[in-house]
């Protein structure tokens, strides 16, 4: 099977690379992502390797159809930006990598809350400078802060594991109860009793049309005045907007983002000599207390071995007609 690699980075050919000719699949890396005027570049291939950002939407999938390709392999967990209906129609199958590594992500969810609160970013840059002075550089103790998980799935109980050693009161939200969270002595509340109890927030849930802006004007009014919001899962569960009014009344105290809503037109690639169009992130940089990665929850060594073993596995079964848990359309 040939195989189109769309959004390709340096990282992703090391890990492929040794699974590139083996058992007649062969990977050939394109660095440019996949929009339906970049779609052509996978003619001749009979399926293509995409990323969160590569855009699947009913055109760009025709146009895929229509050159041959019949199968979609994410090399990522979250499949919002495929639209699964025109793929099934279509009849192109469509899989995933539902758990490489949750701890990756709930480890970065850790390490955004702990940079924001102790404020190791600007300690680095102030020593560097020669200025060892403490001032402005105050944080918290977690111990005894009520964290509140939205989304308690693999991601979210994994982060709920590490929080259980900072305090014991952790409160989630669910459409569904996972046992393990709660045999962690997690408690799981409504989303209104969540936000107004919790010092620190963390988004775990995926985006849905039901989870779009779950984070809104609204929301935001019904938090603790100074709470810290963190989101490592997909930019627009927050409305931007609103949370940098928020910001700019003090009732959102903190705000930790790995994902941002336009995320595509900016994340994963060198910016730094152009002039930044969009103003909603500029204005995001522009907080003290706003940090931003640009979605790098993923990229711990032991989760890109994984994505690779997984999404090669992937094609072999979808050219063995296997089965897969891993097919998000069965
Ligand atoms: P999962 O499917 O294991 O868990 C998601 C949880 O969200 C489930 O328990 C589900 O019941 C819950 N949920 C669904 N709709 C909900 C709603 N309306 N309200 C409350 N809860 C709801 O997914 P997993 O593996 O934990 O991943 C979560 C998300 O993390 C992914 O969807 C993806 O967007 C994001 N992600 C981010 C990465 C990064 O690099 N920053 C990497 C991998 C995933």
């Amino acid at each position: 099977m040939k195989i189109a690699f769309f959004s390709t980075k340096s990282y992703d050919k090391d890990f492929f690379e040794p699974y590139n000719h083996q058992q007649e699949v062969s990977f050939k890396y394109f660095n440019a992502s996949l929009t339906k005027d970049t779609a052509a570049l996978a003619r001749g291939y009979d399926g293509i390797c995409v990323f969160v950002n590569d855009h699947l939407d009913e055109e760009t999938l025709q146009h895929l159809k229509e050159i041959g390709v019949r199968l979609v392999v994410l090399r990522c967990a979250g499949f919002n930006n495929v639209n699964l209906k025109a793929a099934e129609q279509l009849d192109i199958k469509v899989y995933r990598v539902p758990a490489y590594s949750p701890q990756a992500v709930a480890e970065h969810a850790l390490a955004l809350i702990l940079t924001l609160n102790r404020k190791t970013h600007k300690a680095y840059n102030r020593v560097r400078d020669g200025n060892f002075s403490l001032d402005r550089l105050q944080g918290f103790n977690l111990q005894n802060k009520t964290i509140g998980v939205i989304g308690t799935g693999r991601i979210g109980a994994s982060f709920c594991k590490i929080m259980k050693g900072f305090t014991d009161s952790i409160l989630a939200f669910d459409k569904y109860e996972n046992e393990k969270v709660s045999d962690m002595g997690v408690k799981y509340v409504d989303l209104d009793v969540l936000l107004e109890k919790s010092d620190i927030i963390s988004l775990h849930c995926p985006l849905t049309p039901e989870t779009k802006y779950l984070i809104d004007a609204a929301s935001l009014r019904g938090i603790k005045k100074g709470c810290m919001l963190i989101n490592t899962s997909r930019g627009a569960l927050i409305h931007t907007g609103d949370a940098i009014e928020a910001l700019k009344e003090g009732k959102l105290g903190y705000l930790g983002i790995d994902v941002y809503e336009q995320e595509e037109h900016l994340f994963f690639r060198d910016l730094s000599e152009n002039i930044i169009q969009d103003d909603h992130i500029a204005r995001l940089i522009s907080f003290p207390n706003v940090l931003i990665t640009a979605h790098q929850g993923f990229l711990t060594k032991e989760a890109l071995q994984e994505i690779a073993k997984v999404t090669f596995q992937n094609i072999l079964d979808f050219q063995e007609g296997k089965e897969s848990e891993n097919r998000v359309l069965k």
